[in-house]
């Protein structure tokens, strides 16, 4: 495996009494894209909550194991450090609706209580709408509201908003699953041009875009992680029947 900047071992994660994340090992390589796939209610969702510590924020919730980022254990980090380097990118587009796009990007900060000079201010919401491929199309509205946006757009506002901190991960929790095609297709551009400077970790029900997307995917399923590996391996020559099966469309 090459450089992991995160790694699980034998994750569990909880709501209440139900294990819905299942002794999970993985190690995520650095400055790729990591699809996770599995059905609906496999656990998904709450494994990459768990990496950055929002899973605690449900109440009953609870883990066990270890998540590690760059060999450090993130539940003895503080939690907004860890949100910090964590980023998280979410299946609804959520700008901030009363803030304008320029106070959106900036929005971590503000959270995290940092002040910024204006010159400061200004090079970072160049550079994240930058990365996030939008500078252009926006340059000139940058104190119009984030919600004027289309819905591609406005995931591209958060995604430059997750970039503005500069994490060293960022969880995209099936981030295309409400635009159209079009702007499907913008974003999995961007992914590929993101992961120069940060690792990204997808989760998708979209095998199509796994395989169009990702460096390395993880199947799971009930909670388990089935299969991890490179993406061309796992679409190839899948180890497990159960991923053979999804792949195809079988179930899911
Ligand atoms: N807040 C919660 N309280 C209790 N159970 C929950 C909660 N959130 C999720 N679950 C349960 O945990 C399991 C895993 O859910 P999760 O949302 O992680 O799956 P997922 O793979 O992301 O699904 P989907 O593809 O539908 O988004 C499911 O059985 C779900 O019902
Ligand atoms: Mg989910």
């Amino acid at each position: 495996m090459e450089n992991a900047v995160l790694r699980t071992e034998r994750l569990n994660a909880y709501y209440g009494e139900s294990r819905v994340v299942k002794s999970v090992s993985i190690s995520v390589p650095e400055n790729k894209v990591t699809a996770i796939m599995g059905p609906s209610g496999c656990g998904k969702s709450t494994f990459i909550r768990c990496l950055n510590r929002m899973h605690e924020l449900v109440s009953g919730a609870k883990i066990e194991g270890k998540v590690l980022l760059r060999d450090k254990d993130i539940y003895q980090m503080e939690s907004t450090l860890v949100r910090r380097k964590v980023g998280m990118v979410f299946q609804r587009p959520n700008p901030f609706p009363t803030m304008s796009i320029y106070e959106n990007v900036l929005a971590g900060y503000k959270l995290n209580g940092i002040r910024l000079k204006r010159s400061e201010a200004d090079a970072i919401v160049e550079n994240s709408l930058r990365k996030a491929a939008m500078w252009d199309e926006v340059k000139d509205y940058l104190h119009r509201r984030g919600t004027f946006l289309s819905g591609g757009q406005q995931q591209r506002l958060c995604i430059a908003r997750s970039l503005a901190v500069k994490p060293e991960v960022v969880l995209l929790d099936e981030p295309t699953s409400a635009l159209d095609p079009k702007a499907t297709s913008k974003i999995e551009d961007l992914m590929e041009e993101l992961k120069e400077s940060v690792t990204i970790i997808l989760v998708t029900h979209n095998v199509g875009q796994a395989s169009r997307v990702s460096d390395y995917t993880a199947f799971l399923y009930l909670g388990e992680l089935i299969e991890f590996g490179p993406t061309e391996r796992v679409f190839t020559v899948p180890k497990s029947k159960k991923t053979e099966e999804y792949l195809i469309g079988k179930f899911g």
